[in-house]
C-alpha cells in the first residue's frame, strides 16, 4: 500500500547567541548534557535535547528560551550553531508539517528524566522570584545597542597588603534609563576583540547596589569586581574584563546591556527575614539587598536579616570596615576565614553549623529568604550544612526543600 511518507519535524532549541552572555547556567542547568560552547557560542545539541525546559528559568536573559521548527534532517549542527551571530530566522515557506509541530511543554521544569528513567531533580534552587518582590526590567540594552555609562567611582576594597584586588566601581547612567533591583547582574562589553578578531562578548556582573542607586537618588550603580590573574587552574591569565574594570579611571566611558536577572530578586514584605551566605566578591548582592534593607528600615521593615561571608583573610574580605560597623540588630554578620595564619581552616557552611539553633528558627518561618551567592563549591557544603541543621532540628529537609524552591525562597548563584 502506499502512503504519505512521514515527515519527521522538530521543535529545535536554540540559543540566541546576540542575547547571550555566556554565563554557563544553561550548560550546568541541563540534565542530559545537550548544551554545550565553544569560544564563541553555546549551543544546544538536536539529537539530545528532550525539550524539558529545566535551563530555560534559570537562564537570566531569556537567550536560552527560542525554537525553530525545521525537519528532522535539516537540523542546524552545533558545528553551524557555533558560527552564528545572530538566529536564522523562522522558516515559514516550507512544508505545512512545520506549522503542525506538538508544542513543547510547558512551564518549569523542576525535574527530568534521563534516557535510564531515573528522575533526577535538576533545578537545586528557585526558579521564581520571592511573591512580594518588585517587578525586574531586563534586556532593556543589549550587545548590538549597548548603553554607555560613566564611571564616577573605582576603590580598592581589600587592604593594599594582599594580592586579592577587589574593586568597587560606580557607574553613573546619567540621563539613560536603568532600572534595576538588588539581586540583578549587568553586562560589561570590554573594548578590543578577541584572538581571531571578533568582539568580546559582555561579561556578567552582580549590581552591589540598592535600587535607588549606590548614591541614594542618583541613577548609578555599583559592581565588585575582583582583578583576575589566575584561571582555575591557577595558570596566569588575565581576566579580559574584570582587569578592565578594575583599571578605570573616574569620567571614563563603559558600554554596558542588561539588566538581567527576573528570580534572584527580594521580598519586599517587611517583615521577611533574609539569610545570606556568600564568599568573596559573591558579597556584592548581599551589599545591594542589606543596603536596601538598611534604607527602609527607617521605614518600618521588622525582619531579620543574617549573613554568613566567607573569605580567605580579614584583610580580603570586601566591605570588612562597613560591615563590622553595622549594628548587631539590624544585621547578623558572621565570618568565616579560611586562611588566618594560626587559625583552623573556617568556610562558611562551618560558621552556619556553629549558627545551627538560629538558622533552624529562620527554617522554620515561611518569611525567611535564603540567598547564596560565590564560587561553585560552596554550593554543595551550603545546601549539607541546611539539610543537616534541619533534619538535627526535627525538620525534614527534602519536603521543606521543595517548598523553599517552590515559593521562591531558596537562591543559588554561584561560580
Ligand atoms: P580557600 O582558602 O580554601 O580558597 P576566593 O578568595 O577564592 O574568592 O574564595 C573565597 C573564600 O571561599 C575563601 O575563603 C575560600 O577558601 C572559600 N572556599 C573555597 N572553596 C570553598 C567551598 N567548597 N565551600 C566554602 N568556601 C569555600
Amino acid at each position: 500500500m502506499n502512503g504519505p511518507v512521514p515527515i519527521a519535524v522538530l521543535r529545535q532549541h536554540l540559543i540566541d547567541p546576540e542575547i547571550c552572555i555566556r554565563c554557563n547556567t544553561c550548560e550546568e542547568t541541563c540534565p542530559i548534557d545537550a548544551i554545550t560552547h565553544d569560544s564563541n557560542n553555546y549551543v544546544v545539541k538536536a539529537d539530545v535535547c528532550n525539550g524539558c525546559m529545566a535551563c530555560v528559568p534559570p537562564c537570566p536573559t531569556g537567550a536560552i528560551d527560542n525554537w525553530r521548527n525545521v525537519l528532522e534532517a535539516d537540523a542546524y549542527s552545533i558545528d553551524e550553531q557555533f558560527t552564528w551571530d545572530a538566529l536564522p530566522a523562522q522558516n515559514t515557506t516550507a512544508s505545512p508539517a512545520l506549522d503542525e509541530v506538538a508544542p513543547q511543554p510547558g512551564g518549569a521544569a523542576e525535574s527530568a528524566e534521563t534516557s535510564e528513567g531515573i528522575e533526577v531533580d535538576t533545578v537545586r534552587g528557585s526558579t521564581l522570584p520571592p511573591w512580594s518582590s518588585a517587578r525586574p526590567y531586563v534586556n532593556l540594552y543589549t550587545h548590538k545597542d549597548p548603553v554607555s555609562a560613566t564611571v564616577v567611582g573605582n576603590y580598592r576594597l581589600t587592604d593594599e597588603s594582599t594580592e586579592s584586588d577587589i574593586h568597587h566601581i560606580v557607574l553613573d547612567f546619567g540621563t539613560m534609563p536603568f532600572p534595576v533591583l538588588e539581586g540583578q547582574s549587568i553586562g560589561v562589553l570590554p573594548p578590543g576583540s578577541t584572538k581571531d578578531g571578533k568582539t568580546h562578548h559582555a561579561r556578567q556582573y552582580s549590581i552591589a547596589s540598592p535600587r535607588d542607586g549606590e548614591r541614594k537618588g542618583y541613577n548609578n550603580l555599583s559592581l565588585t569586581v575582583k582583578r583576575v590573574t589566575q584561571d582555575y587552574q591557577g595558570n596566569a591569565a588575565d581576566g579580559v574584563c574584570s582587569n578592565y574594570l578594575c583599571d578605570l579611571k573616574k569620567g571614563d566611558k563603559v558600554d554596558v546591556i542588561g539588566p538581567f536577572g527576573s528570580t534572584f530578586l527580594m521580598p519586599n514584605h517587611p517583615n521577611s527575614h533574609l539569610l545570606m551566605i556568600c564568599t568573596g566578591t559573591g558579597s556584592a548582592p548581599m551589599r545591594a539587598m542589606t543596603e536596601y534593607r538598611r534604607r527602609r528600615r527607617l521605614k518600618g521593615a521588622t525582619g531579620k536579616l543574617m549573613l554568613f561571608f566567607g573569605a580567605r583573610t580579614k584583610e580580603e574580605l570586601p566591605y570588612f570596615g562597613p560591615l563590622v560597623n553595622l549594628p548587631r540588630d539590624f544585621i547578623d554578620t558572621t565570618l568565616a576565614f579560611s586562611r588566618t595564619a594560626g587559625q583552623p581552616k573556617r568556610y562558611v557552611q562551618d560558621a552556619m553549623r556553629e549558627r545551627a539553633a538560629d538558622i533552624a528558627q529562620m527554617l522554620r518561618d515561611a518569611n525567611t529568604y535564603i540567598y547564596v551567592c560565590g564560587l561553585k563549591g560552596m554550593e554543595d557544603g551550603v545546601l549539607q550544612a541546611l539539610r543537616d541543621i534541619a533534619e538535627q532540628h526535627g525538620l525534614e529537609w527534602e519536603p521543606l526543600w521543595k517548598t523553599l524552591k517552590r515559593e521562591g525562597r531558596l537562591h543559588l548563584e554561584t561560580y
